[in-house]
């Protein structure tokens, strides 16, 4: 089947602040728009549910038309809807669900309920062509840390480890509002450790436990009670030298357990992907660490990493050519969806 004969997916993602919308034709990505609502967040240091799914319901109907406009297409050329079902927020994940509905409903096209952790890893398909089965996936997200067996996206995605508290995007963004660094805390820390003169060092969470788990709330209190005894001396904070003593912990611990666990399964290809992987320090070491292994690393370019509709569309587009059965309309969030059900229901 050519390309342009492959059916056109419009994919959209509500699971948290921002409004994804994207069209997609099997790897190829056509049009990608996304309405954030972060500034309306920042100032309370993290998401509120409720200010989220208003943002979602104001930006849903603009975004999709916008994503049309886009790519020369009208609602008409749409062959099939794919929406994040979950995990996420439960206000948010409706909105997107329910539009979704309309949609399919209004247009008499099938419905696809997927899983937004696996539209994360399926998005590199866009940037990169089509994901080599078996493949480890290293998922960093604002809510997740986990590593996948991925053999394949639609049928077959196993969990190795998984954080067992802070995910690594939480633990930026909490330290970050400990450095009086803005919201999301990701990019700020990313830009203060290139200043660093001496990175402070800091412990490594769950490192060499024989587990690939993660946990990041240990490195926080240890940022927390440095912070704290400079304030009680006195002293001025050396936040670029804490911000990469920081992202130097969570990023070696990330690096070297997505390596091990690809040496340890067989597996020649890791990707990289969730908001955390558009860190520059996570892609310089991980580049480095898997080129000394023999593995392949992916890594989707930036806006690719962060929430959008497009991954969503590129999962729809592999479960909808795995010919896997569309959802019905009755199709329920569910906010704490596992990564192991890459199609909802
Ligand atoms: O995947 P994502 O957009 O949303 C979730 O599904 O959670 O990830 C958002 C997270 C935030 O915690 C943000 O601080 C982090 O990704 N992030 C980064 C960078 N850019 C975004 N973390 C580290 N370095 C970055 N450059
Ligand atoms: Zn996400």
């Amino acid at each position: 089947m050519s390309a342009a004969e492959l059916p056109l997916i419009l994919g959209i993602e509500t699971s948290c602040d921002e409004t994804g919308v994207g069209l997609v034709r099997g790897c190829e990505l056509l049009s990608d728009e996304v309405a954030s609502s972060v500034d309306q967040h920042a100032r309370f240091g993290g998401v509120v549910p409720e200010v989220a799914s208003r943002a979602h319901l104001e930006a849903m109907t603009p975004t999709v038309h916008r994503a049309l406009d886009k790519a020369g297409l009208t609602l008409a050329d749409v062959d099939a809807i794919a929406v994040t079902a979950g995990p996420g927020l439960a206000g948010a994940l409706l909105v997107g669900v329910s539009a979704a509905k309309a949609y399919a409903m209004a247009l008499g096209k099938p419905l696809y309920g997927v899983n937004h952790l696996v539209g994360h890893v399926a998005v590199d398909q866009l940037e990169h062509g089509p994901l080599p089965k078996p493949t480890i996936a290293l998922l960093v997200s604002g809510g997740h840390t986990s590593l996948l067996l991925v053999r394949d996206l639609a049928t077959d995605v196993t969990p190795l480890g998984d954080t067992v508290d802070d995910a690594a995007g939480e633990a930026y963004d909490k330290v970050a509002r400990l450095l009086g660094l803005p919201y999301p805390g990701g990019p700020p820390i990313d830009r203060a450790a290139r200043e660093a003169n001496r990175a402070i060092r800091f412990p490594r969470g769950k490192w060499g436990d024989g587990t690939y788990d993660f946990s990041f709330s240990g490195l926080k209190t240890a940022v927390a009670r440095w912070v704290e005894d400079g304030v009680r001396d006195g002293r001025d904070l050396p936040v670029a030298d804490i911000a990469a003593g920081f992202q130097e912990s969570v990023v070696d611990v990330l690096t070297r357990k997505a390596v091990d666990a690809c040496l340890e399964h067989g597996v020649e290809h890791l990707v990289i992907s969730g908001g955390v992987a558009a860190n520059s320090r996570l892609r310089a070491l991980a580049e480095e660490r898997c080129a000394d292994a023999g593995v392949t690393l992916r890594v989707p370019r930036p806006r690719l990493c962060t929430d959008n509709g497009a991954m969503i569309a590129a999962l729809g587009a592999e479960v909808v050519a795995a010919d896997l059965p569309p959802s019905s309309l009755n199709l329920a969030t569910d906010t704490s969806l596992p990564v192991d059900r890459p199609l909802a229901a």
